[in-house]
Formats: C-alpha cells, structure tokens, sequence
C-alpha cells in the first residue's frame, strides 16, 4: 500500500538532498509528529512522490537507521524505531503514574471513573436517536459555546439538582473540565491576572496544567471545613479554583460561613471564583448544599463533567459564567475549535431528558456511599488510629495517618501486598504541615474488594515502625 508522507526538499538549498530528507525525517521523529512503530514510505515510494533519486532516500533511511530513529522490518517496510525517542504527550490531568500501571490486584490510586457501570445501552439508544433524527442544521456548525437545545436542557438540569443560577446563553459546553480550565485561564491572562489560587492538598496535574498556560498557582490550605478564606485573604490573589461540595482529596465542605466570606472577598477585589462541581453527583443526601454559584452567580464560574458519572472518554464537560465573561470565554473558544461534537451533546440531552442521567446517577450514589461505609466499618480493625475524614461523599477516602508513620514506607509495603495508593504528599503543594495521609480511591474497586484491598493493607500498616 503506498503510503503518503508530508515531506519536501528544497532544491535552492546547499544543503545536500540526502541530509534534508534525514533532517526532516529526524524532526518528525524528535517532536513526536512520527510516533515509534510508525510506518513511513518505501524508499521507492518516497523518491517518486519527491522526485530524487532513489539512492539519496536509500542512503537518508540507512544513516537513520545506524542513528536508531529508524527500523526495517522484513516484509513491513520501513518504520520508525519502537526504542526512538518519543515526547510524553499526556495531558499533566491524567495522573502521571497510571501507565504503565504496576502489576497490582487493588488500584485505589484516584484519577479513575466507574467506567465499568457506563450505561453502555441507554447511551446506544440515545446515540442511535439523535443520528437517525438530526436535523440537516443540527449536522452542520453549531454555536462554539454548544448545541442552544444541549444547553437549555443542562441548564434547566444544573438548576434543578445543584441550583445553579443560569441562562442557556450563558453556558457553554466544552470538551471536559480541562478545557474550561484552559479557557478561564487564557481569560484571567488576558486581563491582567498572573496567579490563581488553588487548594493545598489539591489536584497536581490541575496545577501544572495552570503553569502551563501562563499563569501562577499559589496554594491556600485546607482544613475541615475546606479553604482557608482567611488565608486567600492575605493572598492577594484576584482569582481561586477550588471544589466547594466535597474536597478534592479530603472530602471536607466548604462551610456555609466560609462560603460567604469567599463571596465577599471575590466582591471586594473585585475577582472570580471557579467553582469545580466534577464530584457533585455522589454527594449524599445529608451532604448536599446548593451550588457556591447560586450564592453569586455574577461572581462564580461554574463547571461540571461527565466524567465521574458517565465516561472521561466522552470529554463532555460545561461551564458557566457570569455574561460579561462568558463574552471572553467565548471569544476565546471560537479561536480554538469551533465546539465539541454536536451528535454527544445532543445525545447527552436525550439522556438528561429521559430522565436515565438522574437513574444512573441515584445508583452510583448508593452504590458509592456503600463503599465508604465499607471502609469506615473496616478501618478500626484494619488501620487503627486513622481519622477518615471529610463527610461520608465522594470518591476517594482520605485517611490522616498516626504521625509517626511515614507515607511513603506504608505505600511501598502496600505494594508489596498488591495494592496501589497514594500518599497525602501526592497531592500537597507546600502546606507541609499536614499531618501523614493515605488517599484511597473507590471509584473502581466494589465493596469486596475493597474489604480485601483494606485486610491486606492492613498488614503493610501492621508492618509500620510503632
Ligand atoms: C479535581 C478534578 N476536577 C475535574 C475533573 C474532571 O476533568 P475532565 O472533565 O477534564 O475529565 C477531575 C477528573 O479526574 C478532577 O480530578
């Protein structure tokens, strides 16, 4: 099959044929535009299609080849060597560590979603509808912020389950959190801002990925009753993300005292608050508080995710903001990609409109909370002297450790009975003052797992200087 490859030589050069084709060749390779195993063109083919001779390709591909970029396969041609170098192109969001994964039986390590309960059938049919109905409009372009009907129907739905305060123009669907991250980010760099607070312990992927784009992230610590208002206070900090409903690791809820405070200080530096809701749907009933955003819908970027209740691979995830900097954030958008897919957003609002995403959802939950109980009953005949806390939601137990066990000792001897987990240092930015943790993920490990998973930690913690 001949294979096509987007390369030409400049015949004004002085440089001779054979070392443009390898230079060429080599960057492909060095920034990751040719991935190892990569197929590339015969020399034959590759002579025709940029008219040399085919000796000068010969004799690019062999200096490639004693280099180690390239490999040929008796048979399969030629293609780029599956030891060259490749560039990590994984997003600083997906945990570092999840590949390759150890050889383990219980991963508990977060950064997973119940994949495994995805309603695989509901979202058939709703798929199956909305390509057979989709109007010749709803297959073209669609606005940049989303499909107007996804967009009444999330905003009707964010205002009924969390008493978010919005208007459908005024909300944008975008391709997960990430991206509305991202937006918010380029956003608060276009007007001024260099920092953004974030909550220490927080998510580490989350902060690299704010460096990324510019700006600064400056961590505020945490404690029982979420972010340190006082402390964001003294910051001087303009704008904070954080996750109000149920801490992201710990578990704690922004008290209602706390919540007020925070609105008051947005008001009076005249800043923004994004509010990531990505865990609200398992929140328990005694848990629930409204929305940060319906506190102050014209201080409060909302955002939420499919993620954790249907798929990260569908990268469905909405945002809203007050309109003044929804204008921005969509100026923004329109440069970037025109919109996600049209055809998952509106099967995303078949399924919120059949009612199937509330169905899921009240299961999960049940099924979630009976995993955190699971572990509270466990822990006292497991890790004794642990403190579970945070309130009985989430997806993650966050267990404060006796001070004289050292994290990372705990962690390599639960490896050693087959279970992965993180430390609470994984997730610290500089609060070094928190005492030792464990965070335990249970959004992939059911309840019999993870009573084993927590009988064999039990045994590395056993092992634990006393
Ligand atoms: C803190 C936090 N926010 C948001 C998300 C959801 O991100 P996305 O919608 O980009 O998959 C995650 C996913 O793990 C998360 O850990």
């Amino acid at each position: 099959m001949p294979l096509q490859l987007a390369l030409t030589v400049d015949r004004t050069s002085r440089l001779p044929l054979a070392v443009q084709i390898r230079n060429s060749l080599r960057e492909l390779v060095e920034d990751g535009t040719l991935r190892p195993g990569a197929r590339i063109p015969s020399s034959r083919q590759l002579a025709l299609d940029i008219r040399v001779s085919r000796s000068v390709v010969v004799e690019a591909y062999e200096q490639l080849s004693a280099e180690g970029y390239l490999e040929s396969r008796h048979g399969s041609g030629t293609a780029v060597s599956a030891h060259a170098h490749a560039p990590d192109l994984t997003s600083t969001l997906v945990p570092p560590d999840r590949e390759p994964t150890p050889e383990a039986m219980w991963d508990l390590r977060t950064g997973t979603s119940n994949v495994v309960d995805f309603p695989r059938h509901e979202w058939i049919r709703c798929v199956t509808a909305v390509v057979a109905d989709a109007s010749h409009q709803e297959l073209g372009y669609s606005p940049p912020a989303g499909v107007p009907l996804t967009r009444r129907v999330l905003t009707s739905y964010l205002g009924r389950v969390r008493g978010v305060r919005s208007r459908p123009e005024d909300l944008m669907i975008t391709s997960g959190f990430a991206q509305g991250l991202a937006l918010i980010c380029k956003v608060l760099l276009d007007r001024g801002h260099t920092t953004l607070a974030v909550e220490d312990p927080g998510h580490p992927g989350e902060r690299e990925f704010i460096t990324s784009s510019g700006l600064r992230p400056i961590g505020i610590p945490v404690d029982d009753d979420g972010l340190r208002v006082d402390l964001l206070e003294e910051s001087g900090v303009r704008a904070v993300l954080l996750t109000p409903a149920n801490q992201f690791p710990t578990g704690a809820r922004l008290s209602q005292a706390r919540r007020e405070r925070l609105i008051a200080w947005a008001r009076e530096v005249d800043g923004y608050i994004l509010e990531d809701d990505f865990n609200s749907a398992f929140l328990h009933r005694s848990d629930r508080l409204p929305a940060l955003q319906s506190l102050a819908p014209d201080r409060v970027v909302y955002a939420g995710s499919a993620s954790k209740t249907l798929a990260p691979a569908l990268r469905l995830g909405w945002l809203t903001a007050p309109s003044e900097l929804m204008a921005s954030i969509e100026h923004v958008r329109a440069g970037w990609d025109i919109g996600c897919s049209g055809l998952e957003q509106l099967a995303l609002a078949r399924f919120i409109d059949s009612g199937a995403l509330d169905r899921h959802q009240r299961q999960l939950r049940k099924e979630f909370h009976r995993r955190r109980q699971t572990i509270r009953h466990q822990l006292e005949t497991c890790l004794p002297g642990t403190r579970l806390t945070g309130r009985d939601s989430g997806l993650q137990a966050y267990l404060q450790l006796p001070a004289h066990i050292a994290e990372q000792p705990l962690i390599r001897a639960a490896r050693q009975y087959s279970v992965l987990a993180r430390g609470g240092r994984f997730y610290t930015m500089t609060d070094t003052s928190r005492p030792p943790a464990l965070v335990i993920s249970y959004a992939t490990v059911d309840c019999t797992g993870l009573a084993q998973s927590l009988l064999a930690l039990g045994k590395a913690y056993r092992e634990m200087p006393g």
